[in-house]
């Protein structure tokens, strides 16, 4: 038998990823939409790099990291290179950046699939989208706050209203090492009992510690010294001038000491958005911040930028929570039943799809009665009938399938486009 030797099990999406079907799908295309819209609003150009790059570049993102260490999807080609799908999307802008060095301010905005290997759960996934924006090239705080405001508006935009922004400042080359040094030394002691682990990580970055979700290094990690009082005068003014800026359109924020978030490029203004509607095991529905340094260190020009990325499924389940992107039901303006068949259907369907409508017809000769099914299940608004007796007036029957009647009207072949314009997104005419 055909097909008897098959293993099903190799036959499924792999673990920790997804297809996305229609009519979910839907979903998507309003979410990349309202992004790109604002994107374009902006003055952001759209950027595709590759979905692998050398590993060199992502290794970049800190050696420290768990993306770096456990997570990277790596892989040699055939030509020996070493490879790596992206788990993380500043790095290859970066370096496309640095590789075709354009003008500067560089604005771009994306969309790319992220690899992490991770434990698949709600809302974290081997495969993730990400929406995301870079500005590359200016230090200006008022740059901090328009990337924020880019991001916050889209979650405005959606309608989302349990999304809260919390941002932080990470200080710059002259404020960091003094607080690595003392945040080094309060966890070497006030942690020596927590393990090996522990202590392996504060060696490595004790910047890294502060995030970790392990329960018994909580109270080591509540008790750390705070970044902002290590700020230099220069940091803490360009903090305060993002806030200020942020509190000047109206964004809403809170400052979260602890927030250092996981890529070790990070400087000056990182920023997450949480959603209240999620887990807070993985309730961050985007994040991002500075990273000034990450150009210089891939060997182009001093380059001080910012940007974020934005998870599209934490979006999409944010969305769901809070009750919004519910699928269009009516997903065609008119479904075309054939009683002729002699090709005027083809010619009616393409006419009517020239003409900006979205219209659908069944394939392979069926029945006048099956076809109607199928009109009443495609989520069309309009049946639209061409039979012999209207043919011969040149006319069709356009039967109005939301309203139970079912009442049918005659309308001319000439006036049908016209028609179904007028009536398709309003109510029972
Ligand atoms: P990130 O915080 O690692 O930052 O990821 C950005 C967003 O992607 C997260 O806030 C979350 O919504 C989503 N996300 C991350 N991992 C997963 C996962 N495993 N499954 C589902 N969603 C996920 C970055 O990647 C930085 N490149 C952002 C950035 C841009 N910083 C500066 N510029």
């Amino acid at each position: 038998m055909p097909g008897a030797d098959v293993n099903p099990d190799v036959y499924r999406a792999p673990v920790g990823t997804h297809d996305v079907l229609p009519p979910d799908s839907e979903r998507w295309m309003r979410v990349v939409a309202t992004f790109a819209d604002r994107a374009v609003r902006f003055g952001y150009g759209l950027v595709l790099t590759p979905v692998f790059e050398h590993v060199e570049v992502f290794q970049r993102v800190g050696a420290s990291t768990d993306v770096v260490r456990k997570e990277m999807y790596e892989l040699t080609d055939k030509g020996g290179r070493n490879l790596a799908l992206r788990p993380e999307g500043t790095a290859p802008v970066v370096r496309a950046f640095v590789q075709h060095h354009p003008a500067v301010p560089w604005k771009v905005w994306y969309l790319a699939p992220h690899f992490r290997y991770e434990r698949p759960q709600k809302g974290r996934y081997r495969q993730h989208w990400q929406l995301g924006a870079e500005v590359m090239g200016v230090d200006d705080p008022d740059v901090d706050v328009e990337v924020i405001a880019l991001a916050h508006g889209f979650y405005r935009d959606l309608g989302l209203t349990q999304v809260r922004l919390q941002i932080n400042s990470m200080g710059d080359a002259e404020s960091r090492p003094a607080y690595v040094a003392a945040l080094r030394d309060h966890l070497r002691t006030a942690g020596a009992g927590l393990g090996e682990e522990f202590l392996a990580r504060v060696d490595q970055n004790p910047l890294r510690v502060l995030d970790a979700k392990v329960p018994d290094w909580q109270p080591v990690i509540d008790a750390a010294p705070h970044l902002a009082d290590f700020l230099s005068p220069a940091a803490a003014e360009h903090f305060a001038r993002v806030r200020a800026g942020l509190d000047a359109l109206g964004i809403a924020h809170t400052v979260a000491p602890r927030l250092v978030r996981g890529f070790d490029y990070y400087t000056s203004t990182t920023f997450e958005f949480v959603s209240d509607a999620l887990d807070a095991a993985q309730n961050a529905v985007g994040g991002g911040g500075r990273y000034d340094q990450l150009a210089e260190d891939m060997g182009g020009p001093h380059t001080p930028s910012i940007g974020f990325g934005i998870g599209i499924e934490r979006v999409l389940i944010a969305a769901e929570a809070e009750g919004l992107l519910a699928p269009d039901p009516q997903r065609l303006d008119a479904f075309v039943v054939d009683g002729i068949g002699d090709g005027t259907a083809t010619a009616v369907v393409a006419a009517l799809r020239e003409g900006g409508l979205r219209a659908d017809r069944a394939y392979g000769g069926r029945s006048v009665k099956a076809q109607w099914k199928l009109a009443d299940r495609s989520g069309a608004r309009f049946g639209v009938m061409l039979g012999t007796r209207e043919a011969e007036r040149d006319a069709v029957a356009v039967k109005d399938l939301r309203s139970p009647e079912g009442d049918q009207r005659e309308i001319a072949r000439a006036d049908l486009v016209a028609w179904l314009h007028e009536h398709s997104g309003g109510d029972t005419p």
